[in-house]
C-alpha cells in the first residue's frame, strides 16, 4: 500500500510506535489517580462493572470511529474530518465537531499539567528522601521516616499553599510536555512511547506484586470487585461515563490527530481493542497496586482526590522499603502523566499547522505557553483565588473551584458532546464503503460497530450528556 501523506508530513515508523504512543495517552492520571478515587467513592464494584461496560460498549467504538477518520483524513481533526465528509458527500461543516476538540484539548491540558506538577513534586519530595535513605546506610526503610501523619497530610495543603511551588511545577511539567511535541512526531512523541512506556509496565507490575506480597490483597479485591448495586445512582453512571471518555482520550480528536500519522491500514479494529483493553487493565491494575496498600495500613479507601497524595505517602512510612517504593510510585505516575499530555497538546499542536500553516515549534508554542497561562489560574484557585467560581450561576458547578470547573465542564460538557457528533458522524455520515475497507473488520464485526456507533453510542452518550447538565431531571 503506498504510503499517504499528512499535512504535516509525519507518520509514526511501525505499528508498535502507534499502540506504544496512543496507550502512553490514554494511560495517565486518569487511570492511576483517578479512576482509584472515583471507584473508592461510589463504592467499589457496581462503579467498575458499570466503568467497564461503558469502556467496551461506548468507548470502544468510538476509539475505532475515530482512528478510522483520522487514518482517512491524514490531517489534523478538523482536516481529516473535512476530508472524510468530502469522501461521503456529507457537509464539511461536520469539521466544526473537530474544531470544539482541539477547543477542549487545550483547557484539559491546562489543568493536567497542574495535577502533574503536583505528581512532580511528590516525586522530587520522595525522591529526595530515597536519596537521604541511601545515603543513612539504610535504603530500605520507610518513607519519610520521623514524619508525624499530621506533618505528611499536611504536605498537600503547603503545597497548594504555595503558588509559587505549584507554578515551578506546572512550568516545568508543561515544559518537558512543549519540549517533546515541538521535535515531533517522530522524534518527539513516539521516541518518548517508545521508551517510557515500557518502563511504566515495568513498574507497574512491580509495585503491584510488592502490593501482593505487602498488601491486603484480598479486602482490595472484595472491594474493587464485590458489587454494591445499591450505590448505583445515576450520578454514578454519568461519572463512569465521563470517566471511560477521559481515560480514552475520546472527545478531543486526540485519536484522529494520532490516527492521522498511520500510513498503512491493518487492522485498526485489532489495534483499537488493544488500547482499550491495555487502558483498562492498567486503570483495574491501579487499583490492586494502591488498595491493597491502603487496606494493610487500615486507611480509608474512599479518601477522594487526596487519596494518592495524602493517604499512600504515610502509607509508605509504614511498609517496608516504603522510601524506595513511594519514589518509584510517583515516577510511575509522573510517567504516565506525560506520555498523556504530549497527545493533548499534539492535538491543537496539528491543527496548528494544518489548518494555520504554522511551524511546529511555533504551534506547539503557543498552545503550550497559552494552556500555561491558563493553568496559572487554576493553581491560583487553591490559595489566592480559592473563592473563585466561575460558574457559580450554575447550580452544577455553583461550589467549584477553578480547576475542577474547568475540568467538569470539559468532561461533562465537552468531552461528551464531540463524542456523540463523532458517532453521529461515523454512523450516519460516513461512505459505508470506506468503513468497511479502511477499518478492514470483519463484516460480522462491522456490523456489530456500525450498529454501537449508530444507535448506542448517540444514545446513550447523549442522555448521559443531557442528565449530567440537569441532574434534576433525574428527581
Ligand atoms: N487519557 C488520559 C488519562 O487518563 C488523559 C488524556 C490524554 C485525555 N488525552 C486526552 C483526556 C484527551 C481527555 C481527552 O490520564
Amino acid at each position: 500500500m503506498v504510503a499517504t501523506t499528512t499535512t504535516t508530513g509525519e507518520g509514526w515508523s511501525s505499528r508498535t510506535a502507534f499502540i506504544l504512543a496512543a496507550v502512553g495517552a490514554a494511560v495517565g492520571l486518569g487511570n492511576i489517580w483517578r479512576f482509584p478515587t472515583l471507584a473508592g467513592e461510589s463504592g467499589g464494584g457496581a462503579f467498575v462493572i458499570v466503568y467497564i461496560a461503558c469502556v467496551f460498549l461506548l468507548g470502544l467504538p468510538l476509539v475505532l470511529a475515530e482512528i478510522f477518520i483520522g487514518k482517512v483524513g491524514q490531517s489534523d481533526a478538523v482536516g481529516s474530518i473535512r476530508r472524510v465528509a468530502a469522501k461521503s458527500n456529507a457537509s464539511s461543516s461536520w469539521s466544526l465537531f473537530g474544531l470544539v476538540g482541539v477547543m477542549a484539548a487545550f483547557p484539559i491540558l491546562s489543568f493536567y499539567s497542574v495535577v502533574a506538577g503536583w505528581v512532580l513534586y511528590y516525586s522530587g519530595v520522595l525522591g529526595a528522601d530515597f536519596f537521604q535513605a541511601i545515603m543513612s546506610g539504610d535504603p530500605f526503610r520507610g518513607a519519610l521516616a520521623g514524619e508525624s501523619r499530621e506533618a505528611i497530610q499536611g504536605r498537600m495543603g503547603n503545597l497548594f499553599a504555595d503558588p509559587g511551588l505549584l507554578l515551578t511545577m506546572h512550568f516545568l511539567f508543561m515544559g518537558a510536555t512543549l519540549f517533546i511535541v515541538a521535535r515531533g512526531v517522530h522524534a518527539g512523541i513516539e521516541k518518548a512511547a517508545t521508551y517510557l512506556m515500557p518502563a511504566f509496565f515495568v513498574l507497574l507490575i512491580g509495585l503491584v506484586i510488592y502490593g501482593m506480597i505487602e498488601g491486603d490483597v484480598a479486602q482490595a479485591m472484595a472491594f474493587l470487585f464485590t458489587p454494591d448495586f445499591s450505590k448505583l445512582t445515576p450520578q454514578v453512571i454519568n461519572t463512569a461515563l465521563g470517566q471511560a471518555l477521559f481515560s480514552l482520550s475520546l472527545g478531543v480528536a486526540g485519536l484522529i490527530t494520532y490516527g492521522s500519522y498511520i500510513k498503512e491500514s491493518s487492522g485498526l479494529g485489532a489495534t483499537s481493542a488493544m488500547i482499550a483493553i491495555a487502558d483498562t487493565g492498567v486503570a483495574l491494575l491501579a487499583g490492586l497496586m494502591i488498595f491493597p496498600i491502603v487496606f494493610a495500613v487500615g486507611l480509608d479507601p474512599a479518601a477522594g482526590p487526596t487519596l494518592v497524595f495524602q493517604t499512600l505517602p504515610f502509607a509508605f512510612q509504614t511498609m517496608p522499603g516504603g522510601a524506595l517504593i513511594g519514589f518509584l510510585f510517583f515516577v510511575l505516575i509522573l510517567v504516565a502523566a506525560v506520555t498523556s499530555s504530549i497527545s493533548l497538546l499534539e492535538v491543537p499542536t496539528a491543527w496548528g499547522i494544518g489548518e494555520r500553516g504554522w511551524s511546529r515549534p511555533k504551534s506547539a508554542l503557543i498552545f503550550g505557553g497559552a494552556a500555561f497561562l491558563v493553568g496559572i489560574l487554576c493553581l491560583l484557585g487553591y490559595n489566592v483565588w480559592s473563592d473563585v467560581r466561575p460558574l457559580g450561576f450554575w447550580p452544577l458547578f455553583a461550589d467549584t473551584d477553578i480547576l475542577d470547573t474547568i475540568d467538569g465542564f470539559t468532561g461533562k460538557v465537552m468531552l461528551p458532546l464531540v463524542a456523540m457528533l463523532t458517532s453521529i458522524f461515523v454512523g450516519w455520515k460516513a461512505d459505508r464503503t470506506l468503513l468497511a475497507t479502511e477499518t478492514g473488520l470483519s463484516p460480522a464485526v462491522l456490523k456489530i460497530w456500525r450498529f454501537l456507533i449508530a444507535w448506542v453510542c448517540p444514545l446513550a452518550v447523549g442522555a448521559i450528556l443531557v442528565t449530567g447538565l440537569f441532574p434534576s431531571l433525574l428527581d
